[in-house]
């Protein structure tokens, strides 16, 4: 949502393009006249697929076609559950793919530090926007994360935090399961939320704000989407901040809302 304001404020068109359980359908691409394609290949946002192999691919050779940009937000791949995290496309085409990363999941979204790996044809422009744009991200912080990164810190880091992040994911599928057996989960083990899909014709928006009453923070899936309306129902939950008791409590409170909901609609 935010990226599609910021392309906005650029001067930029934006179109939709589908994705479904094998991410982008990359397939859709050749008919879009675009110049550019943003994609999360290791971790969709928000559905949590995984952009196929094939799709990957055809991703690449379509930009190459197209003369086309890829801009590859690695935003949180570092945390997958199940096996090991897929590698960035920015290594298979270097000079199509503009890979973004950021300190916001692995650290903290407060820092404000990312990083882009350009094709060189783009690095001069891109750094010459940011100079206008802010001047340069803050030094110091900058040197503090060299730091941490060189004494192997962040690796330790995601080393002690994946089985905990992977432990608070199961206390929350497990919740999910007992409390709200309607719903069904999207999206494979990664990342910090989890995508709850409704059953068709629920109102997720009225789920959010019934569950934020009783003070807890759910995202309506259609938040994400050009059209709110164009898919299934759903909500995304996060699960990095809290130990397992206070997500089992956040879901029992989400599950009470949407009963509370459901009678008031057969009412
Ligand atoms: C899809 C996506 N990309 C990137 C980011 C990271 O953004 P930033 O580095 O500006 O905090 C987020 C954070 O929530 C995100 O959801």
């Amino acid at each position: 949502m935010l990226h599609r304001a910021v392309a906005a404020r650029a001067g930029l068109e934006c179109v939709p393009v589908g994705v479904d359980d094998d991410g982008m359908r990359v397939e859709l691409l050749p008919d879009m006249d675009a110049g550019a394609v943003l994609v999360t290949p290791a971790h969709q946002s928000p559905t949590g697929a995984v952009l196929a192999p094939e799709r990957r691919r055809s991703l690449l050779a379509w930009a190459e076609r197209a003369s086309a940009v890829v801009i590859e937000d690695d935003y949180d791949a570092e945390f997958r559950y199940d096996r090991e995290p897929v590698g960035p496309l920015q290594g298979l085409a270097p000079e199509r793919v503009v890979y973004c990363g950021s300190a916001s999941k692995t650290l903290a979204p407060a820092m404000r530090l990312g990083w882009l790996v350009l094709p060189d044809a783009l690095a001069d422009a891109v750094a010459g926007e940011k100079a206008l744009d802010d001047m340069g991200s803050p030094v110091l912080e900058q040197l503090a994360l060299a730091d941490f990164l060189e004494a192997g810190e962040l690796d330790r880091h995601l080393r002690r935090m994946r089985p905990r992040y992977r432990a608070r994911r199961v206390a929350l599928v497990e919740a999910l399961a007992r409390e709200l057996p309607e719903v069904e989960l999207a999206g494979v083990a990664a990342g910090l939320a989890v995508v709850a899909l409704l059953p068709r014709g629920s109102d997720e928006r009225a789920l959010a704000t019934a569950a934020a009453q009783r003070g807890v923070a759910v995202h309506p899936l259609g938040f994400s989407r050009f059209d709110p309306a164009s898919g299934p129902p759903g909500l995304v939950l996060g699960y990095a901040s809290m130990p397992e008791p206070a997500l089992a409590r956040g879901v029992a409170e989400v599950a009470a809302a949407w009963r509370e909901l459901q009678s008031a609609r057969a009412a």
